[in-house]
């Protein structure tokens, strides 16, 4: 008989410097290359967030894990245990938002750690500190290239990564050495995400809410217009689910100009089809990406045009802000830098950079007191009060994550 598509119930990040093998290791454990754009394969870089997702599964005979159904150390059948969906981040410090945007969506993370580099490198720390910002508890760390390095290296970089988690959320993160490039114990990585990230509960009858991370046009240029398809976003359930025929809401929706200023009106549409882990289905559910396909004009949904909006039932959003009241916390050492400089004080007329779930915007500084901001924003977004926010500063050429603030009525 045909097994029934289980979509994916957990969202596991893959986060940590550049170049420290996160894509790597995301191969390693789904098969899926997620760096798939030109630009990402002429650099050699993430630029985008990747999702790949994988079905873990135990082999009743050896008891070692795996994500293929055949045990690959003793060649038995092996059983599934639950799928779950990969979330790989850019690690470059020019990307940072585009990491925060991933990290909002993620249950869980492995932090890739390179063995053969000091640690920390200033994003295996930026984002350390970002998880922990959104909240995230649930941390793995792979020692990653063990096989570049000596063992007396290998246990130098051990008590380093020991000294830099310590009073950080990680303090108790599991550190597995491996090698993602020879996929060399890779089980034992497996077995601590089953032990450490476990899937939340969740509760289907909470108001569905999706965080919109990407959105296309589908069309082929020159399709006739009877033959267009409408705007398809994705992004990731947090709450609820969705179901094809579903009226929706998109907030804060879509840009429109009055009196020379851009204003943004939500809008809503139905849901005519629905993909999760890459396959149409009629319900989807928190973890892993799901595609939404409208009735929207596709001119509105190109090129991730609704990137950063909230999905939910009409009526049922988040309010949506323009001007945000923050209680604010600041980091006191700009962490992403490779020297750690001290944050100074925000500064009336600022501009800052802010993350909100998948949401990024500027905000002008317009009022100041001891441990509140006031802020007008570029872009709308739409969240609850007491949402977290990230805040950053550009210092040099670069947004650098500064702290972290918490939305007031
Ligand atoms: P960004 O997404 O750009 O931050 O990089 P990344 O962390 O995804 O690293 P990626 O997987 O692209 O790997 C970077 C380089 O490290 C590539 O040349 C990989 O082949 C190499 N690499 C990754 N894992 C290993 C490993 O276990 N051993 C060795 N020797 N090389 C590795
Ligand atoms: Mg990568
Ligand atoms: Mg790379």
């Amino acid at each position: 008989a045909k097994k029934k598509f289980k979509q994916a119930e957990v969202n596991i990040g893959m986060v940590g410097h550049v170049d420290h093998g996160k894509t790597t290791l995301t191969k390693a454990l789904t098969g899926i290359w997620t760096d798939t754009h030109s630009e990402e394969l002429r650099r050699g870089i993430t630029i985008k967030i990747g999702f790949a997702d994988a079905e873990i599964r135990k082999c009743p005979s050896c008891g070692r894990y795996s994500t293929s159904p055949k045990c690959p150390y003793c060649g038995a059948e092996t059983e599934f245990e639950r799928r779950v969906s990969f979330i790989d981040a850019p690690g470059h410090e020019a990307l940072m938002t585009t990491m925060l945007a991933g990290a909002s969506l993620m249950d869980g993370a492995v932090l890739v750690i390179a063995a053969n580099e000091p640690c920390p490198r200033p994003q295996t720390r930026e984002h350390l500190m970002a998880l922990q910002i959104v909240g995230n508890k649930n941390i793995i760390i792979a020692q990653n290239k063990i096989e570049l390095v000596t063992k007396e290296q290998a246990m130098e970089n051990y008590r380093q990564i020991k000294e830099f988690i310590k009073g950080t959320v990680a303090e108790n993160a599991p550190i597995i050495p491996i090698s993602a490039l020879h996929g060399a114990n890779i089980d034992v990585l497996i077995k601590a995400i089953e032990d450490f990230i476990p899937t939340p509960k969740r509760d289907p009858n909470k108001p569905p809410r999706m965080l919109v991370l990407r959105s296309f046009d589908v069309n082929k240029p020159g399709t006739p217009p009877e033959k267009l398809v409408g705007g398809v976003i994705g992004g990731s359930i947090i709450q609820g689910k969705l179901k094809v025929g579903d009226e929706i809401e998109i907030r804060p929706g879509v840009p429109y100009e009055e009196h020379g200023r851009i204003k943004y009106e939500p809008i809503t549409t139905e849901i005519v089809s629905l993909q999760a882990g890459g396959r149409f289905v009629e319900e989807a559910y928190p973890g892993g990406l799901v595609g939404v396909g409208t009735k929207l004009d596709p001119f509105l949904t190109k090129g991730d045009l609704m990137a950063g909006n909230v999905v939910g039932k009409p009526g049922k959003l988040p309010p949506v802000w323009q001007d945000l009241r923050l209680e604010v916390h600041l980091l006191e050492r700009v962490v992403g830098t490779e020297e750690e400089l001290k944050v100074e004080p925000i500064k009336r007329k600022e501009i800052l950079l802010l993350n909100v779930g998948t949401a990024r915007t500027m905000g002008l500084v317009t009022g100041l007191s001891k441990d509140e901001i006031e802020l007008k924003l570029q872009i709308p977004i739409c969240a609850e009060p007491g949402e977290r926010v990230a805040i950053s500063r550009q210092v040099g050429s670069r947004w650098r994550l500064i702290g972290y603030g918490f939305i007031r009525e």
